[in-house]
């Protein structure tokens, strides 16, 4: 059974997703003047925005609040605010989800309060209604199940992440792995598959890092959670 329920973006659905916002704009009849988006989960999706509603200012706030995988680390605050003016403008603030929506709250009192726009929306691709403490003006799935959506632009962190916490979980009762063990947990825990490049890159990295060493013994190769 998944331990956490994902689903597995692919780089196509992110264009769809957008284009399918961008058309739910364009059909509003409200045409935003700058685009601004939510560092870091954002960025592809704002970026796609700006194309397809043709926007040509961009700009970004970093709000930190999702720490590790599907996990909240901090409470939400503004790490790095919007340094642009914005008098008079019309904004629209754009995040990849509307989760708990505390990102979301935090940065738009922060633009309203501190950058004196002529009006601010919000739009998300993804928005978790029952748990979500704002709607978005414009949305295009309502989730109405929690599930974490591996987005191309996390891939390899939350792959990271994921394996690290099956080795921690584990760990108690099993040390020595092979990579098939690792990618069969993961596929097991996560019900998805991030295909071999991911899993390679990410066993690397926890090989850098300390978190694992690879013995070898004869022909045999395995590796030692050393948490
Ligand atoms: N960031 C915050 N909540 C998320 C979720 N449910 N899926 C993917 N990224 C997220």
């Amino acid at each position: 059974m998944a331990k956490v329920r994902c689903k597995l973006v692919s780089w196509n659905e992110v264009v769809r997703w957008c284009m399918d916002l961008a058309d739910r704009i364009l059909e509003s009849g409200w045409r935003p003047d700058v685009i601004v988006a939510i560092a870091r989960g954002a960025y592809v999706p704002a970026r796609l925005l700006c194309d397809l509603l043709q926007v040509t200012d961009l700009a970004s706030v970093q709000v930190a609040h999702w720490g590790r995988a599907a996990e909240i680390t901090t409470k939400a605050h503004i790490k790095c605010p919007v340094k642009v003016d914005l008098s008079g403008r019309k904004v629209l603030i754009v995040d990849d989800i509307a989760d708990t929506g505390e990102s979301i709250i935090i940065a738009k009192k922060h633009i309203e309060q501190d950058c004196n726009p002529a009006e601010v929306k919000v739009a998300t691709m993804q928005w978790i209604s029952p748990v979500c403490k704002i709607k978005p003006d414009y949305y295009v799935e309502e989730v109405k199940e929690w599930i974490w959506y591996q987005y191309p632009w996390t891939r390899l962190e939350d792959t990271i992440d994921f394996i690290e916490k099956i080795l921690k979980e584990e760990g108690k009762e099993k040390k020595e792995w092979t990579r098939r063990e690792i990618i069969s947990k993961f596929k097991e825990w996560y019900g998805i598959d991030v295909g071999k490049q991911y899993y390679d890159r990410a066993i690397a990295y926890l090989i850098k890092q300390g978190t694992l060493e690879e013995q070898v013994k004869g022909c045999k190769r395995t590796l030692i959670y050393k948490g």
